[in-house]
């Protein structure tokens, strides 16, 4: 049967904030926005890890396999310098690709940085979850979601997960 309450992954990636440098802002910036957004029920589960290539695969399979979250959203790491790996990271963790995702997420955040175009931001599935990668920045959060969060609740019923409502109060989702 399929579970009702969606189980969301938030996955930060970060060499500094994993060392206790400074705090994980991205990772509250994604629970705060699904609480602004969210219609129907949802709880979360949190992982931080540094800019590892297994570290985020092994996160990725963690959250999507033992925690069962239907859908997964990772922040940072997505960037053009060595230690961006998370796009790679998620393509091994993953059986399929949607490149909608990451074309859509960058070409609405030109409207607010130019540098828009240096995140490598993907997404795909992995068994019945749908990954998301966001970059690392917290204001980052908001402008890409908005644009891509309408599509969620459709791709995750594709994929077998629950049947879930978004808020459509906020007038900044693209719909
Ligand atoms: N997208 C949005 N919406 N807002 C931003 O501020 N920053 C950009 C880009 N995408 C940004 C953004 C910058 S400066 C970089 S370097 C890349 O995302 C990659 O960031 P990451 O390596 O932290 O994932």
């Amino acid at each position: 049967m399929t579970q009702k309450l969606l189980k969301v992954g938030i996955l930060t990636i970060s060499d500094r904030a994993s060392a206790g440098v400074y705090e994980d802002l991205s990772g509250k910036a994604i629970k705060d926005y699904l609480q602004d957004n969210m219609a129907s029920d949802w709880k979360s589960e949190y992982l931080l890890v540094p800019d590892s290539l297994s570290a985020i695969k092994k996160g990725i399979m963690q959250l999507a396999d033992k925690h069962s979250c239907q859908l997964l959203l990772t922040t940072g790491g997505t960037g053009p310098s060595s230690r961006d790996v998370t796009p790679e990271a998620t393509e091994a963790a993953c059986s399929r690709m949607l490149p909608g995702f990451g074309e859509r997420m960058r070409a609405a955040s030109l409207e607010f940085v130019p540098t828009a175009i240096l995140s490598r931001q993907t997404a795909g599935i992995r068994g019945n979850a749908l990954v998301i990668n966001l970059p690392g920045k917290p204001k980052a959060i908001a402008e890409c979601l908005d644009a891509v969060f309408a599509a969620i609740p459709d791709c995750i019923k594709l994929i077998g997960g629950p049947e879930i409502k978004i808020n459509n109060d906020n007038a900044k989702i693209y719909h």
